[in-house]
């Protein structure tokens, strides 16, 4: 992917029965995390929604690796999704069918893939998020925190540019949200993958921030920083009233003398 923003939003406008988003803009660079902070009801799913064209905006600019996604055709869009891993709020995987059919999902629809080649690519995202013995398991008989991992090999299968996460560790336990952080910081690190975190858990998303992940040969190597200042790889945005309320660093949100940002953090 070039320079250019892999996710832009230009004073996007958006109303249901009352104004949602009211002039929103921001960029995701290439390789970062954008963690979106807000109320329940401001709009972070919402969000989530514009970018893969689930809805459109009133007015406004909503680009996804440079191509406007309002006014795309069912066929264009698809495209454009193709890009674009969604790990759902809650993990929505289907129950009656089995892991690696969770899994394999968007192949099996998609793609010109042979049942073999889904099978092992299935089976390598299992792999990846840890999970490999459980190809042929139903997700009730998983942990929750498990599930979630499901939900992010399901996301990553067809080798997204940029995965978007929605609360992907409520309801978690701190140290099972931790499997699931350090998993989206190995998307982000190892595959280069940019996202787009919504979270209420502040805690998981400064922990996306200060953690990197690199390979050593055949060793992947997790680094925690002490100092915010260097987990300049993530920006945080906090929505209020329809507007960005926030923008900056990790170190600069936690810096913050801002009185309502001051509440929402304590
Ligand atoms: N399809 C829809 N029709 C009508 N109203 C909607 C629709 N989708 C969302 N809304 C409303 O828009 C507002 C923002 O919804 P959104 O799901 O983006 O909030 P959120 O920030 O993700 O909240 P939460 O933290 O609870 O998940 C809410 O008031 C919601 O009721
Ligand atoms: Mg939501």
């Amino acid at each position: 992917m070039s320079e250019r923003p892999v996710v832009s939003f230009r004073d996007v406008h958006l109303s249901f029965d009352r104004p949602i988003l009211r002039g929103v803009s921001f960029d995701l660079q290439a390789g970062q995390t954008k963690v979106v902070l807000g109320g329940s009801g401001s709009g972070k799913t919402t969000i989530l929604r514009l970018i893969l064209g689930l809805l459109k905006p009133e007015s406004g600019s909503v680009k996804v690796d440079g191509t406007e996604v309002t006014g795309l055709s069912e066929e264009e869009l698809r495209d454009v999704r193709l890009k674009v891993g969604m790990v759902f709020q809650e993990g929505a995987l289907f129950d009656s069918l089995t892991v690696g059919e969770n899994v394999g999902y968007r192949l099996n629809e998609d793609a010109a893939l042979g049942p073999d080649e889904v099978e092992a690519r299935v089976r390598e995202m299992l792999g990846y998020v840890g999970l490999a013995p459980f190809y042929d398991h139903r997700p009730s008989q998983l942990s929750g925190g498990q599930r979630r991992r499901v939900a992010v090999a399901r996301a990553l299968v067809a080798r997204p540019q940029l995965m978007l996460y929605d609360e992907p560790t409520t309801g978690l336990d701190p140290i099972t949200a931790t499997t699931i952080t350090d998993l989206i910081v190995k998307v982000r690190d190892l595959d280069g993958v940019s996202s787009i975190l919504v979270t209420h858990q502040l805690r998981d998303a400064f922990n996306v921030a200060r953690t990197s992940v690199r390979r050593e040969g055949e060793t992947v190597v997790n680094t925690v920083a002490d100092d915010l200042r260097a987990a300049d790889g993530t920006g945080f945005l906090m929505l209020r009233e329809g507007r960005v309320h926030f923008e900056g660093t990790p170190y600069e949100l936690q810096a913050s003398s801002d009185e309502y940002l001051r509440e929402f953090l304590s």
